[in-house]
């Protein structure tokens, strides 16, 4: 049966993890030409912003929200850390690595949690990120460890000794410093991401192709990809 959001009428409709990862999509968005000025108004209260001319829809959810809604189809498009796209799981294509929002997955906790990781004992992790946690420790250390979800500020977990190591982001690294813990392992690099739904994929398939090799294109000629 054919999709109902596709006909003459379909905006492509972008997810954008709201913050940081939103402004500088936008910004390399302007770049390529495609501006949504409804969006520069920050007094704005609205949810959904249009540009008609375009065709275009784009709207603002939490970041762990993008991948939902790229799957479902209520956007085409996506942007969201590969964090989030690695965490989440979902049926969706990645596209791009947009190549910002650099940092690292990593395993952290104090100097002396090394030895337990090296003798591949049973110990408990704290993450915001279980599902990244556990692929890591489960398939490619083949350690089997407790997994306690937190949903922020997850050094704590090793600084109270709930946990006996964390497995979070580490982008510049003070975070750790000023808390007595350092970088265990490294679990991969993280970057922001373009996402798509598969559907919207195949019957959008130009616009989204020609979308995605601008940037392409702007992000190499700015050496950023
Ligand atoms: C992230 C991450 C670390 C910190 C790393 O937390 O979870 O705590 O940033 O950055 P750094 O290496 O530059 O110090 P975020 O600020 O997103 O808040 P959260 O801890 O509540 O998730």
């Amino acid at each position: 049966m054919a999709d109902q959001r596709f006909n003459d009428e379909h905006y492509l409709t972008f997810a954008l993890g709201k913050g940081r990862l939103a402004n500088k999509t936008l910004e390399i968005l302007e770049q390529v030409g495609i501006t949504c000025e409804e969006m520069k108004d920050k007094n704005s209260r609205k949810l959904i912003f249009v540009n008609e001319e375009l065709k275009m829809k784009f709207f603002l959810a939490k970041g762990p929200d993008v991948p939902t809604y790229v799957e479902l189809g209520s956007a085409d498009i996506g942007v969201a850390g590969s964090d989030t796209v690695m965490e989440e799981n979902r049926n969706v294509y990645e596209v791009l690595d947009l190549g910002f929002g650099k940092c690292k997955m990593c395993v952290c906790g104090p100097a002396s949690a090394r030895e337990l990781l090296q003798r591949h004992e049973r110990i408990r992790v704290a993450s915001k990120y279980p599902n990244i946690a556990k692929d890591y420790f489960y398939n490619k250390k083949h350690q089997t460890v407790d997994l306690i979800k937190l949903n922020g500020s997850v050094e704590l977990g090793a600084l109270v000794q709930l946990s006996d190591v964390i497995v979070d982001i580490v982008e510049t690294g003070s975070t750790l410093r000023e808390n007595g813990l350092v970088v265990l392992e490294e679990v991969c690099p993280l970057s922001a991401r373009m996402i798509v739904n598969p559907v919207s994929m195949q019957m959008e398939k130009e616009r989204i192709r020609d979308l995605v090799l601008k940037i392409r294109n702007y992000l190499a000629e700015k050496g950023e990809a």
